[in-house]
């Protein structure tokens, strides 16, 4: 009878205290994501995560024990997903199935345009904040190929130009004057080999986009290591992506900043934040920035880890129907004024979450769920950009 008791007494007071956690896990959040750093909010986040630590284990046991399809919280539900074969190039091909590997989603910035920087001896990126009007190419597939159409401003029409998913080795050799030969590129602070394929990208295109005439279009095979906020265990690397395989964004997050953001903001767009993976039917705006250890499950259960919030640059700026900046920043305006959560980046805006997946070769599909295990109020402790 006495172990009877002791064993109900601890799990009641688990229970309260889990419920505890749960009835002010709102009013926590809100509290620890700021842009000022005090004591009290250091001490309350640690606490908020120590307490998420508990709960998402305790809840994981029993949900196992039970049998349950959801081993934690029900975090959403995908959306869609968006691929960028060109980084900075197009407002993304949006599908509601793809395949994941090693580097993300499948061909996502498999490709960039660069230019060669005389004084760093390397291909440097040209960025879309440089060149907004690259965003509105529209990208499709063809038969193996990715289409890219353009409005050409030499004819007045429509131009189109390809570029294969699968880049052979006789490809390359075909495209680059420089054969199969390794050249380097820098992408913020990483430095990456690729094939330099400067016959690929057809002179009207460059002149139609405002490009420099220099631009060439470089392809990396093996891309870069990712390590900061991934896993001991897991080996990831990624291609031009900035540095973290997917962006993960909610359809909830973009409704608000949209709301917010007026008549002068109506322009835009979800593709404009540059995000892979789109979810929907999370509680709250913004609940995904403190998913930290979550599972996507579909047909399987894959494992990903929430690494670090996105600090925003200027980019959401851009009307992306049009390809145009708006000058005003009316998103980033808006945006600053409570959007301003890590405080290793007091003056920036953070909208979306950076995701590293634990497994490679997998499918994610509209409709797979999230069941995030563990949350945790993450700032930036590591810069892997700058
Ligand atoms: C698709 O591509 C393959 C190989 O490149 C080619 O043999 C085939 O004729 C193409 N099909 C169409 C419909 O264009
Ligand atoms: C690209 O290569 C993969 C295998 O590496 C193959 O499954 C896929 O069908 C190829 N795609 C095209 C369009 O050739």
């Amino acid at each position: 009878m006495g172990h009877f008791a002791t064993a109900l007494s601890v799990f009641l007071s688990i229970t309260v205290a889990v419920l505890t956690v749960d009835c002010f896990s709102l009013q926590l959040e809100q509290y620890v994501e700021s842009y000022q750093k005090t004591w009290l909010r250091t001490s309350v986040r640690y606490l908020y995560n120590v307490c998420q630590r508990v709960t998402g284990a305790l809840l994981w046991y029993c949900k196992v024990l039970l049998g349950m399809k959801l081993r934690g919280r029900y975090g959403g539900t995908v959306d869609y997903l968006l691929i960028y074969p060109i980084k900075a190039v197009s407002s993304g091909l949006k599908v509601d199935e793809w395949e994941v590997d090693h580097f993300g989603l499948k061909h996502d910035r498999q490709y960039v345009i660069c230019k060669y920087d005389t004084k760093k001896a390397c291909y440097i990126p040209i960025l879309l904040k440089e060149v907004p009007k690259l965003s509105s190419v529209h990208v499709s597939l063809d038969n193996g190929s990715f289409k890219f159409e353009y409005d050409s401003t030499t004819t007045g029409n429509k131009a189109v130009f390809y570029l294969p998913m699968n880049v052979t080795d006789d490809y390359v050799e075909h495209h680059s004057s420089f054969g199969t030969e390794l050249k380097l590129i820098s992408l913020w602070l990483a430095t990456l080999e690729g094939f330099v394929l400067d016959k690929a990208l057809n002179p009207d295109f460059i002149a139609s986009m405002g490009l420099p005439k220099e631009a060439v279009l470089v392809y990396s095979p093996n891309g870069k290591a990712c390590k900061v906020g991934a896993p001991k265990d897991v080996d990831r690397n990624t291609l031009f992506h900035d540095y973290y395989p997917m962006l993960m964004t909610s359809q909830e997050s973009y409704e608000e900043v949209r709301r917010n953001a007026g008549e002068n903001g109506k322009y835009v767009r979800m593709e404009a934040f540059r995000p892979n993976l789109i979810i929907k039917d999370v509680d709250k705006p913004f609940a995904e920035d403190f998913y930290h250890k979550f599972d996507i499950v579909g047909n399987s259960r894959i494992g990903f880890t929430g690494a670090l919030k996105c600090i925003r640059c200027t980019i959401p700026n851009i009307d992306v129907s049009k390809g145009t900046m708006d000058k005003k920043g009316t998103i980033s305006k808006t945006m600053s004024k409570y959007r301003r959560v890590d405080e290793a980046n007091p003056y920036k805006s953070c909208f979306g979450m950076y995701v590293i997946q634990h497994e490679k070769n997998f499918v994610i599909r509209k409709g797979d769920r999230l069941d995030v295990l563990q949350k945790r109020a993450m700032k930036m402790d590591e810069n892997p950009f700058y």
